[in-house]
């Protein structure tokens, strides 16, 4: 067993985020000093509960706690406000009280909604984060964002809750499909571009899914290697967070490749995954910026290399305008302008307001038809 510890010292709360191999039957030991309740709710899905659930809840009990399991079945598709309310009525007849906690076991679906839940159950109760997927592990879990689907728009009904604890085993990885993996790559090359060369040549020059290309499952990962890469993942967001919890500053550079990504996999209607889409959006965005003059061609051309090494795609198939029209409905716009975040070199970015029909225009020359 080996772990790092990442403390994140927000304004709201100071939690730690741990990340290691084999850590994951430690939960009940470290989640006990945080919760001065006994009884906790395990939420889950349908596709994490039978891999991982007995040990996390057998962990907890020997820990002191009582258990409720609240499961639901896995998919984007049930991070909406059905599978919200019925989180709450069995947090409710769990006889769960403020001193109690949820603890949000699986992917970012799974930590998106019980993390809202626990935020507005009782005006908000604990939460711990335990993520199972690498998307969760390197972003979502971190930093406190939590979030339902409505039927306009994705995570439009939410809160900031930062969790009391992120517990992050990357040997739950073993169980992720190659595709979903993959996909993680888009926000792991997005903080190695914020993060500066150092981060991001050490993802760009060795690709961590390569030797998966045609394996059947994610056991033949380097998990050592993996450990060190969400660890630095997870720095890199949290110097972000406690600058800025709330997203009124600097955390809106984490947006980085998400204007233009949001929009494709809208228009995809979620067929496309969150990751490659991102990764679309910042080949696009870097090489739309170039053409504006505003980021260095041997940057773009890096950017590029790299998501293309992940077997991710720098380009999309949805048209410049269908995107275009998108980004007028996007929940960030700010009146007739969008925050666009630039990239002036490998770590350094800019928030730069943008006219729509200046965006428009980079988005057109970004796009290789
Ligand atoms: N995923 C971006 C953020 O947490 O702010």
């Amino acid at each position: 067993m080996s772990e790092e510890i990442i403390q994140v010292p927000t304004s709201s709360r100071a939690y730690d985020v741990i990340c290691g191999r084999g850590i994951l039957d430690t939960l009940g030991e470290r989640v006990r000093p945080l919760v001065k309740g006994s009884t906790l709710l395990i939420v889950t899905d349908s596709h994490v509960w039978p891999l991982y659930g007995e040990r996390v809840a057998d962990s907890l009990r020997n820990a002191g706690f009582a258990i409720s399991i609240f499961a639901f079945e896995a998919g984007e598709a049930r991070k909406n406000l059905q599978t919200y309310a019925t989180c709450l009525e069995v947090m409710a007849q769990s006889g769960l009280t403020r001193d109690d906690a949820v603890i949000a076991l699986g992917g970012g679906v799974v930590g998106d909604l019980a993390g809202f839940a626990a935020a507005t159950y009782m005006r908000g109760i604990t939460v711990v984060q335990v993520p199972t997927s690498l998307l969760a592990m390197v972003d979502s879990s971190v930093g406190g964002k939590t979030a339902v689907d409505l039927q306009g728009g994705k995570n439009l009904a939410g809160a900031f809750l930062q969790p009391a604890l992120v517990l992050e085993d990357v040997e739950t990885l073993a169980t992720l499909s190659p595709a979903l993996l993959t996909d993680a790559f888009g926000e792991i090359i997005k903080h190695g571009v914020l993060a500066g060369p150092a981060l991001f040549n050490a993802i760009a020059d060795h690709p961590l899914t390569a030797p998966l290309f045609g394996a059947a499952d994610c056991a033949a990962l380097d998990f050592d290697r993996m450990a060190t890469i969400v660890a630095a993942n997870v720095r890199v967001k949290r110097d972000v967070v406690v600058i800025d919890e709330r997203e009124s500053g600097i955390r809106q550079t984490l947006n980085l490749g998400h204007t233009i990504g949001h929009a494709i996999e809208a228009a995809s209607n979620y067929t496309l995954g969150h990751g490659a889409c991102v990764a679309a959006g910042l080949a696009i965005l870097s090489r739309g910026a170039t053409a504006l003059g505003l980021t260095p061609a041997p940057v773009t051309r890096a950017i590029a290399r790299c998501i293309d090494a992940y077997g991710l795609p720098t380009n999309t198939t949805v048209g410049a305008e269908a995107i275009i029209e998108r980004l007028r409905m996007d929940k960030k716009r700010h009146g007739s302008n969008v925050n666009a975040v630039i990239v002036r070199f490998l770590g350094e970015v800019e928030v730069r307001p943008m006219e729509i029909g200046q965006f428009a225009e980079l988005v057109r020359a970004g796009i290789v038809s």
